[in-house]
């Protein structure tokens, strides 16, 4: 039995919770929130032991892993803390709000000998399964460029629930929170990014950081990408789409949360191939939940002596890709992400 723990007890820790309890071989063995009445919901439903201290919990030599699902900005501090103590660690999304802070955590946890892994669940949604399978067996042929938007509703309420949202320390705007998600598709499909020229506003909510932000990408490959984010979509989430524009296929997938197929022409499938793939899709377009597949892939990792699917290295290029196009909207230029990673 591999056990677990989890650190903040607020809307995102439930689903590492619940994917705790379904995962083969793993336990929620302990939970602490600096609210310790946050806990009791979870001592009671799943037996775990309540902390009132972090550093007891890490003191607990039963706990193997630490799911950090506190504010963003918290992330880099309670992930060493973790690692220092041997733990492994998954942390939600995104696993810190700058870069050298990334660079700061993946080194603690080598250096400690234990695994890091970052939450980005959207990659094992059945679509993005499917899409990877053709990028990855190159069936879209050369990449002309690709497309990101996410058009989301997070209103005024949104952003009170908690002191932290919006806030530049311990949130960041739409692009760190929201369409990191979709960055992180994009990385993944695609591939490294080599520029960026981004312009972001603040335009409708009351808060700290970007609302609106848009942009523009060119990828290692030499394909291009644009990017369009958006927190300000009136009344409410309107969609969340991935395009891929390829010398031998097109692909589009949409829906409020890219899950479904919106068009898939791919030169070397036939008619019934393309007909059946967006049938299974249709039929399960969630599959088995993202924070279950992470948890999983984690005790996995553990057991086989490898690295984590979505790894440190994963977050931290996510993260790459979010700050430089936070840097070319405060300059007003075109940055290139190579010259952005010789800081470390
Ligand atoms: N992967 C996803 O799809 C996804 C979805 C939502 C949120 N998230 C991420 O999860 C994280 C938490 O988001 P949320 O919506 O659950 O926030 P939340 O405000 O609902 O919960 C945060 C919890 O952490 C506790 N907390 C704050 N600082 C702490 C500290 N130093 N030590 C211990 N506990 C502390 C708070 O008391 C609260 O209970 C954020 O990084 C967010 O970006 C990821």
């Amino acid at each position: 039995m591999i056990n677990f723990a989890i650190i903040g007890c607020g809307h995102i820790a439930q689903k590492h919770a619940e994917a705790i309890h379904r995962a083969t071989g793993a336990k929620l063995l302990a939970i602490f929130d600096k609210e310790e009445e946050r806990t009791k919901p979870y001592q009671q439903k799943f037996g775990a032991k309540g902390y009132s201290r972090y550093e007891e919990l890490l003191d607990d030599r039963e706990v193997d892993i630490v799911c950090i699902c506190t504010p963003s900005g918290t992330h880099p501090f309670l992930t060493i803390k973790a690692a220092e103590a041997k733990k492994h660690v998954i942390v939600e999304k995104p696993m810190a709000l700058k870069v050298e802070d990334a660079e700061k955590m993946i080194r603690a946890c080598e250096q400690n000998n234990v695994k890091l892994a970052v939450v980005h669940p959207n990659r094992f949604r059945p679509v993005m399964l499917e899409l990877k399978k053709v990028m990855e067996e190159g069936r879209l042929g050369k990449i002309s460029h690709v497309n990101a938007v996410v058009r989301w509703n997070r209103n005024q309420a949104y952003y009170e629930q908690a002191p932290w949202r919006g806030t530049k320390e311990h949130d960041g705007g739409v692009l760190m929170n929201q369409a990191i998600h979709n960055l992180d598709l994009l990385l993944w499909l695609v591939g490294d990014v080599k520029e960026v020229m981004s312009m972001s506003a603040t335009r409708l909510r009351n808060i700290e950081t970007e609302d609106v932000s848009t942009g523009v990408v060119t990828f290692s490959s030499g394909a291009l990408g644009v990017v369009e984010a958006a927190v300000t979509i009136y009344p409410n989430n309107l969609e969340e789409t991935i395009s891929i524009f390829g010398e031998n296929g097109t692909i589009k997938i949409g829906g409020p949360t890219a899950s479904y197929i919106k068009h898939w022409n791919v030169a070397s499938m036939d008619d019934q191939q393309t007909n059946e793939l967006i049938e299974r899709v249709k039929i399960d377009p969630f599959g088995k939940p993202g924070h279950q597949w992470i948890v999983e892939d984690m005790v996995q990792a553990i057991l086989e002596e490898r690295e984590p699917v979505v790894s440190g290295q994963d977050g931290l290029k996510a993260l790459q890709f979010v700050e430089s196009m936070y840097r070319s909207a405060e300059i007003g230029q075109k940055v290139k992400l190579e010259k952005e990673l010789t800081h470390s």
